[in-house]
């Protein structure tokens, strides 16, 4: 019997007018593994993301997780389920505290108040939030604490798989390499899967074993961090030249 993938999506295309975002994307993800995904601007790895997740429905193509069809199931439905995401631009919560907006999260599959209180807190801990930071707001926290306050948010749903949209973006070095250690500590010691979109090859390169690469739309490669950074065709796309 073949192993079932975690997450594939077959031929998804989504269209924006005359664009199309997404065109005709097929990737699988395994159950544990952290993939990489870069490509410019405009690549459409947000809107990939989106399709997975439900915020949009895809025009054309199948998305199936733990081999069941998800792809034109509402957002509320696929969080259940399993697949949780943090957001490319953070979203401040300005009047509400750190541990409340993490606790929205936790209210996912703890439906007492108390109980996803105590999950949230679990998870703080877990990626090193200090106590004193849960009781502040949300505009007197660093973008560092907002982009693990995220982070905490979606794990406390307790997703099987994680969708991270530019975390390293706008971080310090030493912040940076703070984040490399705890995208691979949630992977290890919860054994989360991650999709991970990133500018930051220093990121991307020393946390995924493998790594797709999109451009306008395509998946144009895919396999080993060294072996798309030499592609040809992927450094085309960086320059922004046109092959002949
Ligand atoms: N809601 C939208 N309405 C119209 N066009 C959109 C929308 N969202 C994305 N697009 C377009 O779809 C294409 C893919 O955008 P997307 O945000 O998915 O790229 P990306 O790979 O995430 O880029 P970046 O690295 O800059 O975040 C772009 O041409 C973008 O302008
Ligand atoms: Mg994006």
């Amino acid at each position: 019997m073949m192993v079932e993938a975690l997450l594939e999506t077959k031929d998804v295309v989504k269209r924006f007018g005359g664009i199309r975002a997404v065109d005709g994307v097929s990737i699988s993800v395994e159950r544990g593994e952290i993939v990489g995904l870069i490509g410019p601007n405009g690549a459409g790895k947000t809107t990939l993301f989106n399709c997975i997740t439900g915020t949009y429905t895809p025009e054309e193509g199948h998305i199936f997780f733990e081999g069941k069809e998800i792809t034109k199931l509402p957002s509320n439905k696929i969080i259940r389920l399993g697949i949780a995401r943090t957001w490319q631009v953070v979203r401040p919560f300005k009047k509400m505290s750190v541990i409340d907006a993490i606790t929205t999260g936790a209210l996912l599959r703890h439906g007492k108040i108390d109980e996803a209180r105590e999950k949230a807190r679990e998870v703080a801990q877990f990626l090193g939030l200090p106590e004193e930071i849960l009781k502040k707001r949300g505009d007197e926290i660093t973008l560092m604490q907002h982009k693990l306050v995220d982070l905490a948010r979606a794990l406390a749903t307790e997703p099987k798989l994680l969708l991270i949209d530019e975390v390293g973006a706008g971080l310090r070095p030493a912040e940076l390499n703070m984040m490399i250690e705890t995208l691979h500590k949630i992977n290890k010691e919860r054994g989360t899967t991650l999709v991970v979109v990133e500018h930051i090859m220093r990121l991307v390169m020393s946390i995924s074993k493998r790594v797709i690469v999109m451009h306008e739309g395509k998946v144009i490669a895919q396999g080993k961090p060294e072996e798309v950074s030499n592609n040809p065709q992927v450094i085309q796309a960086y320059l922004g030249i046109k092959p002949v």
